[in-house]
């Protein structure tokens, strides 16, 4: 192949850095018709000295969202939308229907009388409930009425629908796998005939069946949780008392993971969810950790601080703190905190790390 050859002006030797440059710049031309490209480009991007995030901190306050949600309502049914959604989308990433890099997140509204019809999807969802009472979320057999402060798994191809026969519209969060499940690109999904799935177990049953320290005779393993409603009811007393004995971490406060009851592992694989209690003053200590997390606000307010960008939250607020970021939670009254993340997929990954 020929090649130019430069010639340092003046002394009429060659410039072989010029000429390197050149000959490089050629190869690289050449190769990309080939689909190929040199490692030593984009190897610091490719392997960075520590988690580089594309996500960015961000808070949405439950006031601005719920007036936005209330307005859909008025543009289009559940039915007609299958599913009433406003996307919660991280600024960084918009476009990508997603909160984080590997996170799904959204705020859903259900109106009175209104259902929003039975489907499933490779995806697990989870619902955070904020506002309202007395719609359900059927899943698996099972019509779970929602509370706010209830935590509702919807698993991988588990069949569900929601109903709302209250008389007030009903808001929840809304956090999926799926960027995560699109990432392997293994997505499938499909609706049902009928609108609402047949419903053979009372309310509750899934929790007491296997969350009372017994379990069914004939219960198989399974590496998600058989629980579909970890109601408020339930969970919030257990902060209370780790709290009342002194069970406060100094990062995350009065803390407990939602568990499967079959195993003790994380609610699902791909996602886990945690219930904290942050004593009134509470100063937490810095904090970070390779897995994204997605907070909700389920009560009081306070503020984190995440590296040095303050968000303030309050009452049913969602906020993210992206993946490595060092941050650090204050409540100048008593609060409580429900965060999800995809720390279990990390973990069964073997590359979830933590630090100060
Ligand atoms: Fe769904």
């Amino acid at each position: 192949m020929a090649v130019a050859t430069a010639k340092k002006p003046g002394n009429g030797k060659p410039d072989r850095k010029h000429n390197i440059e050149a000959m490089r710049q050629a190869y690289y031309e050449r190769i990309v018709k080939h689909s190929m490209t040199p490692l030593w480009k984009v190897m610091s991007s490719l392997v960075p000295d520590e988690p580089a995030t594309r996500c960015v901190p961000v808070v949405w306050h439950f006031n601005d969202v719920k007036s936005l949600v209330m307005e859909a309502g008025g543009l289009i049914t559940a039915e007609e939308a299958k599913r009433r959604v406003l996307i919660l989308e991280n600024p960084a990433l918009h476009g990508e229907s997603r909160v984080t890099n590997t996170l799904f997140a959204g705020i859903q509204m259900i109106m009175p009388g209104e259902v929003a019809p039975a489907h499933h999807h490779v995806s697990s969802a989870i619902r955070f409930v904020l506002d309202g009472e007395g719609a359900y979320t059927a899943v698996e057999g099972e019509k779970a009425f929602m509370s706010p402060g209830d935590f509702v798994i919807t698993a991988n191809w588990a069949p569900h629908d929601h109903g709302n026969p209250s008389d007030k519209p009903m808001l929840w969060l809304d956090v999926l796998d799926a960027p995560t499940i699109n990432f392997f690109e293994t997505s499938f999904a499909e609706d049902f005939d009928e609108p609402m799935q047949a419903t053979t177990r009372q309310d509750g049953d899934s929790l007491n069946f296997y969350g009372s320290g017994v379990l069914p005779d004939g219960t198989p393993a399974m590496n998600r949780t058989p629980v579909i409603n970890y109601t408020y009811a339930r969970t919030r007393p257990i902060i209370e008392r780790m709290m009342q004995t002194g069970d406060i971490d100094k990062r995350h406060g009065a803390r407990v993971h939602y568990a499967n009851p079959i195993n003790g592992g994380p609610v699902l694989p791909t996602m886990g969810a945690n219930l904290a209690m942050l004593p009134k003053g509470f100063r937490g200590e810095p904090y970070r950790s390779t897995d994204g997390t997605v907070f909700v606000c389920a009560e009081g307010q306070g503020t984190t601080n995440v590296d040095g960008q303050v968000l303030e939250w309050g009452r049913n607020d969602v906020f993210v703190v992206p993946p490595w970021k060092r941050y650090s939670h204050a409540a100048p009254k008593q609060s409580v905190l429900f965060s999800i993340s995809d720390r279990p997929a990390q973990e069964a990954l073997g590359i979830w790390r933590e630090g100060k």
